[in-house]
């Protein structure tokens, strides 16, 4: 009679043994924010979505990890002159998830659209937030399948005055590099001279590096914006910073102008994997945001406990605790109750 009992603790115990081994990636809080290992800057809010670890739950507007961060766009610009020939139409069916990643749609544009005159159906996602000052903005994605024009922009926005853009062109991808376009406005001063290093185009080399996911980032402080492509730095630019709140933006589109090009017959995809901007708000940017600061206290205070690190967050060793830290993680509560049911596993006996 006993056998059957020992191999039940023992299988117990090698599921517990399991479990706990996989235990390795550590819940974190980030009570009193973010450090940046590079660059030592410290800001005390994030926004971060791992895509693929996202339930593929539908419509994606209805996921409260998504929606607790992120709007999506739904609006319309009309034609305009020569300039923005084709009106354009940011539309939630171009926003969702597939196979793990964030997709960004613009729907090919046929002859017959070009002699309707019909909007391009595009996709634009915002923050949620618009008190966003400051911050390590980030995200990892590629453009695909244009045929034809296509802009895709990570940015920040306040108004045309207050931008930070990163953007890139499909008419521009090459089998060895494509150009990425790093813009703060605005670009031109009052006598409509370009402001010098306030647009910057860096060639992004590779092997078909339009074809694989690539790291964009561009961080913002007082003193100054800097861009990278991956974590190297290429470019800073420390005229005109801007100096207030905004919103940040992925988008991708085209109107026929000179910029965008004609736009793709095919749909094109702005494939994201994962989107990861460490910032401050206005309040939290002078020390006066209240619940932040009495969270971080009550945590016991600025700590390597309290703070994390952003590399230890993008490497995915550390899981964030979603906005109610205080629930329990799953995987918590199914340690608990293992524990439980071992310990009457082992009474019984
Ligand atoms: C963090 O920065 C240090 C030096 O500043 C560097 O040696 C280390 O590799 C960085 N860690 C990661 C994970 O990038
Ligand atoms: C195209 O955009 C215009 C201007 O905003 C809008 O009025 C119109 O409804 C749009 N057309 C379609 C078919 O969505
Ligand atoms: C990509 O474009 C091609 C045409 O070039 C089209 O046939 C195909 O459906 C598009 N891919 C996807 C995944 O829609
Ligand atoms: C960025 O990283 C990707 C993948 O790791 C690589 O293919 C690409 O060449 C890198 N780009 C730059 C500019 O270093
Ligand atoms: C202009 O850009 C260069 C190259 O990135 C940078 O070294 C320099 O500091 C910038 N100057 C200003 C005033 O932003
Ligand atoms: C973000 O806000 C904190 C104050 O809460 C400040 O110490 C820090 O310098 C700010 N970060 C940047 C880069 O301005
Ligand atoms: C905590 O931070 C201090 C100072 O930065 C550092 O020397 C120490 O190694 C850190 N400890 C841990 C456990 O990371
Ligand atoms: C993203 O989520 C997937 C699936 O849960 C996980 O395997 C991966 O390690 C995560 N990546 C990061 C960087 O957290």
């Amino acid at each position: 009679m006993r056998r059957p009992l020992r191999d039940f603790r023992a299988s117990v115990l090698l599921v517990l043994f399991l479990l706990l081994s996989a235990v390795e990636v550590v819940d974190a809080s980030c009570e009193c924010g973010f450090y940046m290992n590079d660059t030592r800057d410290y800001f005390t809010h994030i926004i971060y979505n791992n895509f693929s670890a996202f339930p593929a739950t539908k419509p994606l507007r209805s996921n409260p990890d998504f929606a607790q961060n992120w709007v999506i766009q739904e609006w319309s610009v009309p034609p305009g002159n020569w300039v923005t020939p084709l009106g354009i139409s940011n539309k939630e069916e171009n926003v969702f998830l597939k196979d793990g990643n964030l997709v960004l749609r613009q729907q090919g544009y046929s002859k017959e659209n070009i002699l309707k005159g019909a909007n391009v159906s595009v996709a634009s996602i915002a923050s949620a937030s618009g008190d966003i000052i400051h911050g390590s903005f980030r995200a990892e994605f590629k453009m695909e399948n244009a045929t034809g024009g296509s802009c895709g922009g990570f940015f920040w926005y306040r108004d045309d005055q207050n931008e930070i853009d990163i953007e890139i062109l499909s008419r521009e991808f090459k089998p060895d590099m494509f150009m990425v376009h790093y813009t703060t406005h605005p670009a031109l001063d009052e006598k409509g001279q370009l402001v010098k290093n306030a647009t910057e185009v860096i060639p992004l080399r590779g092997d078909h590096p339009a074809r694989s996911f690539q790291r964009h980032r561009f961080d913002w402080t007082s003193e100054e914006l800097r861009f990278y492509q991956n974590s190297t730095q290429v470019h800073a630019n420390a005229w005109r910073v801007p100096d207030a709140p905004g919103y940040v933006y992925l988008n991708v589109w085209a109107d026929a102008g000179a910029w965008s090009g004609l736009p793709s017959t095919t749909d094109v995809f702005l494939t994201v994997k994962s989107i990861a901007i460490f910032h401050n708000t206005s309040a939290s940017d002078q020390g006066l945001d209240k619940a932040f600061n009495m969270r971080c206290e009550k945590a016991g205070g600025p700590s390597n406990t309290t703070i994390c690190l952003d590399t230890n967050i993008e490497s995915g060793k550390m899981d964030l605790l979603s906005s109610a830290s205080t629930v329990v993680p799953s995987r918590v509560w199914v340690l608990s109750l293992l524990c439980v049911v071992f310990g009457i596993v082992v009474s019984i006996l």
